[in-house]
């Protein structure tokens, strides 16, 4: 079964066509149109659409003519059908109907999120339900009991930024580029820890196992305000704020996932979505593996792109029903997939 995958819900064009029965991908790509979107300072809807717009069709016919694929050979189209930004969606959602009308072939709607929680199952085939998921993006801050297949239950969120966003915004901050976590993540390895810079960790210690992270962002706001003040910033200033901040934020992410696996009896931890890409996020659930057993897809599919898509979508052909009309989900509750 060859499910080509399409990944259109921000600012990355994903495409994959991934070979089901024989666990291979056919082939991958990917455009990220970060740098277009790094002088606005953050993601502008209308041009990610029409990025997106511009960018699909030469893709997939670029992947097309150099493998040995033909175009009847796609079996099935899964897209992202939220949740995400409406326009973005709206380009993936009417590229993947219209291809599968002409080829007749079925599509699948994916929950992005979904996706990016089920692409940790891609190489950890000893993975078992129930497990706990932590996913972290840019537009969400989730803890998920898993039961089964398509049985998620929340038991833990952001009452306020996601994490990544924190990650952005702090970044911009610190007039660092966009998107913000990769810059932060260098900017901390490079800390010489000048500076004992302090800030807090919202909720920590709260009993439930809920997030905040925009009082952490204010307090770096502050910082830099106060600092900006006296001097310009220098480089090891902005080091250090990085690391301190990295710190903090990936505090909180440890502590409430490992108080969900104990609450909830789970020996497993899934991390999943783009900031699982930050190692050390995952060195510092990596000191607990002897009492959880922890899983994470591989850096390039922890932020946006086609494969996880055409992986979630393999996983769910099974209860497909054809279906043309085009109904994008922009808000889309992970605990409403079917
Ligand atoms: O999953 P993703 O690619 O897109 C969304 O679904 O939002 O996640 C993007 C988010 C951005 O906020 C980005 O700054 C963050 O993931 N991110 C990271 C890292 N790489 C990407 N955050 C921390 N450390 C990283 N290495
Ligand atoms: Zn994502």
């Amino acid at each position: 079964m060859k499910i080509l995958g399409i990944e259109t819900s921000c600012d990355e064009t994903g495409i994959a066509l991934y070979d089901g029965k024989a666990n291979q991908i056919v082939f991958e790509a990917l455009y990220s149109q970060a740098e277009e979107h790094d002088l606005y300072g953050g993601v502008v809807p209308e041009l990610a659409a029409r990025d997106h717009i511009n960018r699909l069709l030469p893709l997939l016919k670029n992947k097309m003519k150099g493998s040995s694929i033909s175009m009847k050979e796609i079996e099935a189209i899964a897209f992202t059908n939220g949740p995400g930004l409406r326009g973005p969606l709206m380009v993936g959602a009417g590229f993947a109907n219209s291809l599968s009308y002409a080829l007749d072939i079925p599509v699948i709607p994916i929950h992005h999120m979904e996706a990016h929680l089920i692409m940790a199952k891609y190489d950890a085939e000893d993975l078992t339900y129930p497990f706990i998921s932590l996913l972290v993006s840019g537009g969400h801050t989730l803890i998920v009991k898993v039961s089964s297949p398509n049985a998620y239950k929340v038991i833990g969120q952001t009452k306020d930024d996601a994490v990544g966003e924190a990650f952005d915004k702090t970044a911009k901050l610190l007039k660092l580029g966009y998107p913000g976590g990769p810059e932060i993540e260098k900017r901390a390895l490079l800390s010489k820890g000048k500076h004992h810079f302090s800030f807090p960790r919202p909720m920590i210690d709260s009993k439930d196992l809920n997030f905040s992270f925009s009082g952490l962002k204010t307090s770096v706001l502050y910082k830099v305000k106060d600092l900006s003040e006296k001097e310009d910033l220098s480089e090891d200033t902005v080091n250090d704020i990085a690391f301190e901040f990295q710190n903090a934020a990936i505090d909180c992410l440890v502590k409430k996932s490992l108080k969900a696996c104990l609450i909830e009896q789970s020996q497993s931890l899934v991390l999943s979505g783009g900031v699982a890409a930050n190692k050390y996020l995952r060195e510092e659930l990596e000191k607990h593996k002897g009492t959880i057993n922890l899983y994470y897809p591989d850096q390039k599919h922890c932020t946006d792109n086609g494969l996880m898509i055409a992986f979630a979508g393999f996983q769910k052909i099974k209860e497909q029903t054809k279906d043309f009309s085009i109904d994008v989900a922009p808000r889309w509750s992970l605990e409403n997939v079917q």
